[in-house]
């Protein structure tokens, strides 16, 4: 690729983007979790231009902003009123001094799809061919709204007619403009001197430059895209959808060659930056963002949202929200688990249902398998924490952490009352509010001994049906009732609810 490295890169991110009809800057639309930009220099960045521009404008400064997050060595010019893709790409040139005859390629900033591969394969052939100027263009039946490739009788290139300054015949070429260019620079620059307003917009249009260095008598070119999805721009709502959708295919079909399997791929959303491992398994319904992994022999889903989450092998993840987690190895986490960023479940455990974690690192073995919240907490190995218990860690102005040591049984309903330690293989009871901490093997217990007081129902709500349900059991001789009289035997470990 040496031989065509460009000189510049110059993308074109200025426009507002009105049919979107939106607050936010066209280019910063995403889609598979990308910005339409972000996409755009994703795809220049592997040519290695010296230098890489953005024009920006309209909401410059959230687009500068998210420049500097996602391409920190792109260079930011302003345009400041929109004068059209000539205008732009004029200022670009004004602030790129001493343009020789190096390589410019021009990108517009709403071309998501196009691939690396097809940039290069097309820089390429411009170098090549010893071109002036050589476009991008694809081939649909109904290139309605773009710009149209104008061909002599011999098939070569003489200029692009925007579909609003088409007459009838021009109207009916089916080859569009992709908005990606690649330019002598020096030429580039000479022609843009000449360019005019008197088009149907009253714009300065970078097209019109194909037609002035077919007149110089320069060598001009297109070169047609092997696929056309990868030429389509973003103009609105439907159109970025429809992108959306196409890139999503993409990956999905590139996941399911490479040996991942999905049940239902239709229901199944990727974004670009998602790692999935051949021999994972994707049910139906899975959304998978952001950093996330999913290890060789992990099962994700049915209807589940992993957002920069790692999933190791042989891990189950079934109707999970979660974000900024990992789940071990061979570990289980759901149906109806919610896991939040600091989450790390490590080998074979268990988070299960209506479980929500927070910064939390649960250890090989261990289990939170019903109805629990687990926040700031360091959870040893092969413990299993009971149902219905909560990591109370905010003391309404701080955070505390809690910790609980390796092969403890603690009971259903806890409230670990941060900050505190529950020591290896300490025990606590059913019910119990853990203020103190418990030492390695103790069992704690808290709260008075139950009290029966007998016939307290009959009493005190006469005639109500739980009144007559107790008058009937004691007439049978029932034990339940009487039997139950006396001292409760000490809240234990023996209630706590394990599976
Ligand atoms: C442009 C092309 C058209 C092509 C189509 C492909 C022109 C005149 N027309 O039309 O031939 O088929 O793209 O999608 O170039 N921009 C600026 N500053 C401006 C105006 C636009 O930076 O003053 C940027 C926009 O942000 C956008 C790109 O240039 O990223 C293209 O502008 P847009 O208005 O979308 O051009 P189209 O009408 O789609
Ligand atoms: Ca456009």
């Amino acid at each position: 690729m040496s031989q065509a490295r460009p000189d510049a890169v110059v993308v074109l991110a200025a426009g507002k983007g009105t049919r979107m009809r939106s607050e936010l800057p066209k280019v910063l639309h995403s889609i598979g979790g990308r910005s339409l930009l972000g996409h755009v220099l994703a795809a220049a960045g592997p040519l290695d231009a010296e230098r890489t521009l953005v024009v920006v404008g309209h909401g410059a400064d959230r687009v500068a902003e998210h420049l500097a997050e996602v391409a920190p060595a792109a260079k930011t010019v302003i345009q400041t009123e929109q004068r059209g893709t000539g205008h732009a790409v004029r200022v670009a040139l004004d602030a790129l001094p001493g343009l020789g005859n190096g390589t410019v390629v021009v990108l517009n900033g709403d071309v998501p799809l196009l691939s690396t591969g097809t940039l290069a394969a097309f820089v390429a052939d411009h170098g090549t061919n010893g071109r002036a100027a050589t476009v991008l263009s694809g081939d649909v039946p109904d290139p309605r709204g773009l710009g149209r490739i104008v061909r002599d009788g011999a098939g070569a290139v003489t200029g692009i007619v925007e579909e609003r300054d088409c007459d009838d015949a021009q109207r009916q070429i089916t080859e569009f403009n992709a908005g990606i260019y690649a330019f002598d620079g020096a030429l580039l620059a000479d022609a843009l001197g000449r360019i005019s307003v008197d088009n149907a917009q009253g714009e300065e249009y970078l097209t019109d430059v194909i037609g002035i260095l077919v007149g110089d008598g320069r060598p001009v070119g297109a070169y047609t895209a092997p696929d056309v999805t990868e030429t389509l721009g973003c103009n609105d709502r439907y159109e970025l959808a429809t992108l959306g959708r196409l890139l999503n295919d993409r990956l999905l079909t590139d996941l399911l060659r490479s040996g991942v399997t999905m049940v239902d791929p239709a229901t199944v959303w990727v974004d670009v930056t998602v790692t999935v491992e051949p021999d994972a398994t994707l049910l139906p319904g899975v959304q998978l963002h952001g950093a996330t992994r999913i290890h060789a022999g992990a099962t994700v889903g049915p209807d589940s949202t992993l957002t920069d989450t790692v999933v190791e092998g042989g891990a189950t993840v079934i109707r999970t929200h979660s974000t900024g987690a990992r789940v071990g190895a061979g570990a289980t986490v759901g149906p109806f688990a919610y896991l939040r960023p600091g989450t790390d479940l490590g080998a074979d455990g268990k988070i299960g249902t209506f479980v929500e974690t927070k910064n939390a690192t649960i250890g090989a073995g261990s289990k939170v398998p019903h109805l629990s919240y687990v926040g700031d907490a360091t959870i040893g190995e092969k413990t299993n924490i009971g149902a219905a218990s909560v990591f109370v860690n905010y003391d309404g102005v701080h955070k505390h952490h809690t910790v609980i040591g390796s092969h403890c049984r603690t009971g259903s309903d806890n409230m670990f009352v941060a900050p505190v330690t529950v020591g290896d293989g300490a025990y606590t009871g059913a019910g119990t509010v853990v203020r103190k901490s418990v030492p390695p093997g103790a069992l704690a217990v808290s709260g008075g001994n139950q009290r029966n007081l007998e016939g307290w129902v009959e009493s005190r709500r006469p005639g109500t049906p739980a009144a007559d349900a107790a008058a009937r059991a004691r007439a049978v001789g029932d034990s339940g009732a009487a039997a139950a009289s006396g001292e409760a035997p000490p809240a234990g470990a023996d209630q706590s609810h394990q599976v």
